[in-house]
C-alpha cells in the first residue's frame, strides 16, 4: 500500500521541469487511487502526455474554457464530479490547465467536504508565472471578478514549460503582462532582462524567475496582510477594466487588463508624487510598445471608479492603491480619496 505525502498546511511543493522528471513526486499524491483530473477543452489534449508520467488511471472532467464559465455554475460541475466518483477528504485532485481551471478548480477543492487537497499543473504562462502561486481561488459573481473564493494553497505544483508550446501567442503575451508586473514591483534586473532580450525569451528562466518571486512575498504574508499588497500593483484599475469590459461583452484577457492598469496606476503614482517623470514614461513606453497589439480597448472612466468601489479592498471614500516609487519597488496603503482619483483618471483618459 503507498501512503499519501504529507505536507504542513502552508508549504507548497515547487518542481521546475519535465513532467516525466517527476513521477515519483507526482505519485506519491495518488497513494492507492485513480487520478483525479479538471481540464478545460484546451489543455484536455494534454492528458496523454501526463498519463505517461502517472502510473494509475485517469478520471477526468472537461470544463469549457475561458473567464465567461469561471462561474458558481461550473464550480457545481466539480462538485458533483467529486460526488460521482465519491472522493474523500483525504483524496488529491490534479489541475492541468491556466488560472481560469485552477482558480475554480482550486475553489471547488477547497470548499468540498471542508477542503480536499489538490495539485497543480499550470499551462499557460500567466498560470505558471503568477496565478498558480499564493492560493488564491475562486470565481466570479455576478460579474465581479474573483469576489468568491479562499486562500488554499495547493499541495504542489509542476512547471513544466512544454505545456507552453501550444499557446496562443495573445495568451503568452498576456502571461508576460504579469511578468513585466513582478519586475516593477520588486526586480530592476528582471525588467531590464525583459526589455534587452525582448525576441529571445528564455521562458524556463522567467517562470523560475517569477515564480519565485511571488512566492517569497506570498510565503512571508500568506493572506495579505502586509506585503502580499505588493502583487496588487495595476490589478485596482485593472480588475475593474476586465470586469467593465467582461459587462459590455467585450471581454479582454486578464494580462492586457493589468497592462493598462498598470500604466493608470503609475499615471496616478506621478500624480502622488511617489514616481518620477522619467520612470512613469519608462513604464508607459515600455508598456504600450509591448502590448501595443492588445490595448486598443475602450474604456468608460466613469463606470470603472464604480466598479473600482465594489471592490473587496476598497471603503466607500477611497481607494487603496499599491504603487511604484521606481522601477522595483512599490509601495503599498496608499489611499485616494475617491473625488481626487477621479479627477486623475479623467485627465488620465483625456489625453490617451
Ligand atoms: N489565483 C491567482 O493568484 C491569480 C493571479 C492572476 C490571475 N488569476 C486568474 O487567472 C485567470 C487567467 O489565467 P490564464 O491566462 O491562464 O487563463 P485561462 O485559464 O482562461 O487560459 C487562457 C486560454 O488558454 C487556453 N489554454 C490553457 N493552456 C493551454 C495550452 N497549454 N495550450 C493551448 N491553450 C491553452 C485556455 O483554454 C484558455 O482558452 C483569470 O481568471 C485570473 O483572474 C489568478
Amino acid at each position: 500500500m503507498q501512503f499519501k505525502k504529507f505536507k504542513k498546511n502552508n508549504i507548497v511543493e515547487t518542481n521546475f521541469g519535465l513532467i516525466n522528471d517527476f513521477k515519483k513526486n507526482i505519485n506519491s499524491y495518488l497513494g492507492d487511487n485513480s487520478m483525479f483530473l479538471i481540464v478545460d477543452q484546451n489543455t484536455v489534449e494534454y492528458i496523454d502526455y501526463i498519463s505517461k508520467s502517472i502510473s494509475k488511471n485517469i478520471i477526468h472532467l472537461v470544463l469549457p474554457h475561458g473567464e465567461r464559465n469561471k462561474t458558481l455554475e461550473n464550480v457545481s460541475k466539480v462538485w458533483d464530479f467529486f460526488k460521482k466518483n465519491k472522493l474523500k477528504r483525504n483524496d488529491t485532485l490534479f489541475i492541468l490547465g491556466g488560472g481560469m481551471v485552477s482558480d475554480l478548480a482550486g475553489f471547488a477543492a477547497s470548499t468540498y467536504n471542508r477542503g480536499i487537497e489538490f495539485v497543480l499543473f499550470p499551462t499557460t504562462l500567466l498560470a505558471m508565472a503568477d496565478a498558480s502561486i499564493g492560493g488564491k481561488n475562486g470565481f466570479n459573481y455576478d460579474y465581479l471578478k474573483n469576489n468568491i473564493g479562499t486562500f488554499t494553497n495547493p499541495k504542489a505544483i509542476f512547471f513544466d514549460t512544454t505545456f507552453l508550446e501550444s499557446l496562443p501567442e495573445k495568451e503568452m503575451y498576456s502571461g508576460l503582462a504579469e511578468i513585466y508586473k513582478h519586475s516593477i514591483i520588486t526586480d530592476l534586473n528582471l525588467w531590464n532582462y525583459l526589455n534587452e532580450n525582448s525576441n529571445q525569451l528564455n521562458y524556463d528562466y522567467l517562470v523560475k524567475t517569477s515564480s519565485n518571486l511571488k512566492l517569497e512575498i506570498v510565503n512571508i504574508d500568506p493572506y495579505e496582510k502586509n506585503i502580499r499588497k505588493k502583487l496588487n500593483f495595476g490589478h485596482t484599475v485593472g480588475h475593474s477594466i476586465e470586469s467593465y469590459l467582461l459587462n459590455i461583452n467585450q471581454p479582454t484577457l486578464h494580462g492586457f487588463a493589468i497592462a493598462k492598469g498598470m500604466i493608470i496606476e503609475s499615471f496616478i503614482a506621478k500624480k502622488e508624487n511617489l514616481l518620477n517623470e522619467v520612470s512613469f514614461n519608462e513604464i508607459k513606453t515600455v508598456l504600450n510598445e509591448k502590448f501595443k497589439a492588445y490595448l486598443n480597448f475602450k474604456i468608460e472612466p466613469k463606470a470603472i471608479l464604480k466598479l473600482m468601489l465594489s471592490d473587496k479592498k476598497n471603503t466607500k471614500d477611497s481607494i487603496n492603491f499599491s504603487l511604484p516609487t521606481r522601477i522595483g519597488e512599490v509601495t503599498i496603503n496608499h489611499e485616494i480619496e475617491f473625488k481626487k482619483l477621479e479627477s486623475y483618471l479623467l485627465e488620465f483618459f483625456i489625453n490617451d
